[in-house]
């Protein structure tokens, strides 16, 4: 294994053991949603806004441990969309992270609350973490992950299944239903690190730009890979008639747009000499991710 994947699995190890104890069962009367939360959480995610968090802190600062309920809230809100976007009235999806999607394990009902649940909980972890700029992170996170962000992506999204819609509205659709809270995990990472104006604006620069690769990859996936691979059903772009990446350009083309927006993150990370290495690896390596 190479060094960086090793840093990766670090990386991804901290998270999983922090929302581990975070989100505990305990003979409540209403137990079954918080099992349905941590079933959705569970196994599986690649924990990629976390880690983009944790990274771009490490830019200004050395160690990670106070901002873990930041790190965990992002996941969190991550893991509600996706069991939203499953669920039989958005993608009628059946599988998951590998596993039978919540609403298969636990009901549509419970999902819906789970997703809720979720985002809820995100927010008072966020609230109860006083740190240097906490305000201002949970401000940002909040805006991207709501209707101007990744929720104004997923109407766009809906609204426009069974049709062809422009390349330029695509573009929208990507970068706010994906796009934006990848973006919020960079710019959190510096906003929390004491980054200056110049930093956020460019780290969320950065995370724009990751954003749009990562989602024209799910994209290309969604037709590529198969369903033991991917842990979710391929094919549920087509099935759902959603216009995607692949609408508009073949795969060797889609390959070069994510090089390209690879190429300008990278750029942006040399301001960080020696500091932003780990970040540019893992921007290639997620350019050519299988999953
Ligand atoms: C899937 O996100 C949905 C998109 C926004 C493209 P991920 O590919 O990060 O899914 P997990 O968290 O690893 O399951
Ligand atoms: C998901 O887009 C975006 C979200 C905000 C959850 P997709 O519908 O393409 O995600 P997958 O492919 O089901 O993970
Ligand atoms: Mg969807
Ligand atoms: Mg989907
Ligand atoms: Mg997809």
């Amino acid at each position: 294994m190479t060094e960086f994947l090793k840093e990766l699995e670090n990386k991804k190890r901290i998270i999983e053991e922090y929302m581990e104890k975070d989100l505990s069962e305990g003979g409540l009367s209403y137990n079954t949603v918080i099992s349905a939360m941590k079933y959705s959480l569970s196994a599986g995610g690649k924990r990629i806004r976390p880690i983009l968090m944790m990274s771009t802190y490490l830019l200004f600062k050395e160690d990670v441990s106070n901002i873990l309920p930041f790190a965990a809230a992002i996941e969190y809100i991550h893991t509600y969309s996706l069991i939203h976007d499953d669920l039989p009235s958005m993608d009628n999806d059946d599988l998951r992270r590998g596993m039978p999607t919540c609403h298969k394990k636990y009901t549509e009902a419970m999902a819906i609350l789970a997703g809720d649940g979720l985002l809820n909980y995100a927010f008072e972890k966020m609230l109860d973490c006083e740190i240097p700029h906490s305000r201002e992170a949970a401000k940002y996170i909040a805006g991207a992950s709501g209707k101007d962000g990744m929720i104004g992506g997923q109407v766009i999204d809906i609204e426009n299944e069974n049709k062809i819609i422009p390349l330029e509205l695509l573009n929208e659709l990507h970068s706010l239903k994906t796009g934006a809270l990848i973006k919020a995990a960079c710019a959190v990472g510096a906003i929390l690190g004491g980054g200056s104006e110049e930093d956020i604006e460019s780290l969320a620069k950065l995370g724009a730009l990751i954003g749009m690769a990562f989602q024209i990859r799910d994209d290309m996936l969604d037709k590529i890979s198969d369903n033991e691979t991917l842990g979710k059903p391929v094919g549920s772009d087509e099935k759902n008639n959603k216009t995607t990446y692949l609408t508009y350009f073949s795969l060797s083309e889609c390959d070069e747009k994510i090089c390209e927006l690879t190429l300008q993150a990278e750029k942006i990370l040399d301001t960080f000499g020696e500091r932003g290495e780990f970040l540019k690896k893992l921007i290639r390596y997620l350019s050519s991710r299988n999953k």
